[in-house]
């Protein structure tokens, strides 16, 4: 399993629902799992493995979620901002602001529905994640002024993509 990097299309990709949990499913999830500790993750979203569906794993101090089909059902009004990175634009951290606290609803990967408040990295990460599943990165949601201070990182990374740099090497 490997991790797609920036300019990568899959990236890009608004991800499908999953329709059924099954084994095959649940491995992935480990190997995910594996893949994020390897890369010291907090998050790793499906697409980000080149699978366009809507799952992603998060770890967050030991603790780690499996995450399908999730939903964000309540967005504090109070935001909080906070350094960011992924694992899929390796080298680049700005801040990004977000909802400081959500409620959310998921299946993990007991096919239980989940409903749960998140705060501080949980809801940072889950946040993050879901973004991916929507083909939407956090440097999309920067500002203009750090956007401009990390352009010419980026331009470097699509050039190295189009070159054949098409997967993180952890
Ligand atoms: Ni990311």
């Amino acid at each position: 399993m490997k991790i797609v990097l920036y300019e990568h299309p899959t990236l890009r990709t608004k991800s499908e629902n999953v329709e059924k949990i099954d084994d095959e499913l649940k491995k992935t999830l480990d190997e995910m799992v594996e893949t994020m500790r390897k890369a010291n993750g907090v998050g790793l979203a499906a697409n980000q493995v080149n699978i366009p569906k809507r799952f992603f794993v998060l770890e967050v101090e030991n603790i780690v979620k499996k995450i399908i089909n999730p939903e964000i059902l309540e967005k504090s009004v109070e935001t909080v901002e906070y350094e960011e990175g992924c694992l899929s634009i390796p080298g680049v951290y700005k801040k990004v602001s977000r909802p400081s606290e959500i409620k959310v609803k998921y299946l993990n990967e007991n096919s239980e529905e989940v409903i749960e408040n998140l705060s501080e990295m949980w809801a940072r990460a889950f946040q993050h994640e879901l973004d991916h599943l929507d083909g939407v990165l956090f440097i999309d949601r920067i500002s203009v002024l750090n956007k401009r201070l990390i352009l010419k990182k980026l331009e470097l990374m699509k050039k190295e993509f189009a070159k054949g740099k098409k997967y993180r090497e952890d």
